[in-house]
């Protein structure tokens, strides 16, 4: 049986690597269901087995998660999870911003141990869990297609680290080397300092342009 250690994060031991999956940042995506092995098989018990599947699949697997629910531990001395080599937002179809990088979230929580690398980010302004994404967009209905529309001052350095903090009833303010990505796959946009909607207001998104406002955004 998998160990449930809070009422948030289960992990599933193993003998080279623990695995464990945060509640709070699961919106279902789905990479984890799609990967071939046998390391996650729904309706199984546990659902996650680290001893079924090689170690590398493991990791390649987990790593995958755009969310950060699921994290890795090695047990074998090998190296832990790193930041990709380029900071990097990704504007989803209709959904959030998915965030990759060295990542420095205002709001996440010390046990939040993968989004430091990823994360899901609410845009429609109706999460729960913000600034997490909770996959409210769906209940409200938001619609935005995930088109970039500036190309920003540019940026030729690439990785360190990526600030994103909160603006009180406002945007997100991400600031360190970024490129965003349309929900196309075109790298859009790149630059040093973006105050990105989380409010879902914007005609501009994934910009703020201050709608928030008039739209009586309040969040912390
Ligand atoms: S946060 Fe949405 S317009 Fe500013």
């Amino acid at each position: 049986m998998a160990d449930t250690d809070k009422v948030h994060l289960h992990t599933y031991p193993g003998d080279s690597v623990d695995v464990t999956w945060d509640r709070r940042l699961c919106i279902h995506i789905g990479e984890c269901g799609r990967a071939t092995g046998e390391l996650f098989v729904g309706g199984r018990d546990p659902w996650c087995q680290p001893n079924a599947a090689q170690l590398g699949d493991t990791v390649d697997v987990v790593e995958r998660c755009p969310t950060g629910a699921i994290s890795y531990v090695r047990k074998d001395g090998g190296p832990a999870e790193t930041a990709p080599a380029e900071n990097t937002v990704v504007v989803a179809y209709n959904g959030p911003l998915y965030v990759s990088g060295e990542l420095e979230i205002d709001g996440a929580a010390e046990d939040m141990a993968a989004v430091k690398f990823r994360a899901a980010l609410c845009r429609c302004g109706a999460s729960k869990n913000k600034p997490f994404c909770d996959n409210s967009h769906e209940a409200v209905a938001f619609r935005d297609y995930g088109a970039v529309g500036d190309r920003g001052p540019g940026c030729e350095e690439s990785g360190g680290a990526l600030s994103v903090r909160r603006a009180k009833n406002g945007p997100l303010l991400v600031s360190g080397n970024l490129a965003i990505v349309s929900a196309s796959g075109r790298v859009a946009w790149r630059g040093k300092r973006a105050a990105l909607c989380r409010c879902g207001a914007s005609k501009n998104k994934p910009f703020c342009d201050g709608a928030h406002k008039p739209a009586g955004f309040e969040a912390d």
